[in-house]
C-alpha cells in the first residue's frame, strides 16, 4: 500500500475524499480552488435548490460524473467532495481516472465518530445527518480502508496533508487582488461593512464635498431599486454609535410624509440594508431627520427646525442624489 504525504500528490490526479458526514471533507476541499472541487452537496443544490434533498442524489451523481469526465479529458486536478464510503460510489470515480490514465488518490478523513456526531448538532436542520446514518458511514469508512488499494486507489490520510499553508496563500492572494481593485475607489469600508458582493452595485455620487467636509453620498442601485447612503465619520459626539465612522441610509421622514428634510439611520450590515429597502427600518430609534431631529426630540415636543446633527449638512447636497 502506498501512503502519501504532501506535497507528493500528483498534479494531474483525481482526489476522492472519504469520510462520514461531519468528518471535515468540505472544510478540507475548500483549501483547493473552488473550480477544482466537485461537491455532491453543491450539485444536489444545483439540481434541486436544496443541498440536503436526498431525493436529488441520483441526478447530482449523474452531473458529478459528467463534469468529472470532461475535466479528466483536460487532465485537470479534481477533488471529489462526497462521503464516498461505499465501493459503489467510488468505483465509477476510479474507473474514470483509469480511462484517462490519471492516478486516483483516496484521502481518508478519519475523524473520530463522536466528533462527527457532535458537529451535526451545530448544523441547520436540512444539513444534519441522522445519528444512525453517521454511525454507519463511519463504520463503512473504517472498513473501506483495507479495500482501497485493491480498488485502484493510492491512499492518503487527511491529517497528513499540509493544507493550511496553501489555503492561506490562496485566500491572501484573493484578498490582496480585491483590495487593490477596491482600494483606489474608497471601497474598503464598503466591503468591510456590507461584503464584496455589494461592490459592483455601489456608486459614489459625484459632486462637491458636503458642507461638513466629511460626508460622501453613494447609491446601491440595481434596476429600478436603489438605496442612498452617506459615509459618516467623526460625528459620534454623543457616544450613541458603536463606531465613530460608518454608513447611514436615507429613509422617508418618520414624522411627516411631506417633510422636505432627509431622514438618516445608521446601517451596519447587509441585513440592515435589506431592512431599509423593505421599510423595516422606517421606525428605527436611531433615525435622525434633518428637519425634525431624533424621535426623542419629537416626543419631547422640542423645536423641530434646529440643526441637531452635523449630518444636516447633507441638506445641501444636490436633489438628484435623493431619488428615494
Ligand atoms: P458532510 O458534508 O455532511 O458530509 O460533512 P463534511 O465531511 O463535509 O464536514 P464539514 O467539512 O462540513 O465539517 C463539519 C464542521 O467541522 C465544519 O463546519 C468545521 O467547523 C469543522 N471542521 C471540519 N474540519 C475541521 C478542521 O480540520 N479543523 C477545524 N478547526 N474544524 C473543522
Ligand atoms: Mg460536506
Amino acid at each position: 500500500m502506498t501512503e502519501l504525504i504532501y506535497p507528493q500528490i500528483p498534479e494531474h490526479s483525481l482526489m476522492v475524499l472519504i469520510g462520514p458526514s461531519g468528518a471535515g471533507k468540505s472544510t478540507l476541499a475548500r483549501t483547493w480552488p473552488a473550480s477544482q472541487v466537485l461537491s455532491l452537496d453543491a450539485l444536489r443544490e444545483a439540481v434541486s435548490d436544496d443541498a440536503g434533498d436526498q431525493d436529488a442524489t441520483a441526478e447530482a451523481v449523474d452531473v458529478l460524473h459528467l463534469i468529472l469526465e470532461r475535466r479528466m479529458a483536460r487532465r485537470r486536478f479534481t477533488v471529489i467532495d462526497a462521503t464516498n464510503v461505499t465501493r459503489a460510489a467510488r468505483q465509477p470515480l476510479v474507473a474514470a481516472a483509469k480511462r484517462h490514465n490519471m492516478p486516483a488518490v483516496a484521502v481518508v478523513v478519519a475523524t473520530p465518530l463522536d466528533v462527527c456526531l457532535e458537529r451535526q448538532g451545530l448544523r441547520p436542520d436540512n444539513q444534519r445527518a441522522p445519528e444512525d446514518v453517521v454511525r454507519s458511514q463511519h463504520h463503512a469508512m473504517v472498513h473501506s480502508h483495507q479495500r482501497l488499494a485493491a480498488e485502484g486507489f493510492t491512499i492518503a490520510f487527511a491529517d497528513t496533508l499540509y493544507r493550511l499553508e496553501p489555503f492561506l496563500k490562496q485566500l491572501s492572494q484573493t484578498r490582496e487582488d480585491g483590495l487593490r481593485r477596491d482600494g483606489s475607489e474608497g471601497l474598503l469600508l464598503v466591503r468591510r461593512f456590507f461584503g464584496p458582493e455589494i461592490l459592483p452595485l455601489w456608486r459614489w455620487q459625484p459632486g462637491p464635498a458636503q458642507r461638513t467636509g466629511r460626508d460622501r453620498v453613494a447609491e446601491i442601485c440595481l434596476g429600478q431599486q436603489h438605496l442612498t447612503l452617506a459615509f459618516r465619520h467623526g460625528v459620534d459626539n454623543e457616544g450613541d454609535f458603536d463606531f465613530d465612522f460608518g454608513f447611514d441610509v436615507l429613509l422617508p421622514c418618520p414624522f411627516d410624509p411631506e417633510c422636505a428634510g432627509q431622514a438618516w439611520a445608521p446601517v451596519y450590515s447587509v441585513t440592515d440594508l435589506h431592512k431599509a429597502l423593505t421599510g423595516l427600518m422606517d421606525k428605527d430609534p436611531d433615525i435622525i431627520c434633518t428637519v425634525h431631529g431624533r424621535p426623542d426630540d419629537v416626543d419631547d415636543h422640542e423645536a423641530a427646525d434646529d440643526d441637531h446633527e452635523d449630518r444636516t449638512g447633507l441638506q445641501t447636497q444636490p436633489a438628484d442624489a435623493v431619488r428615494a
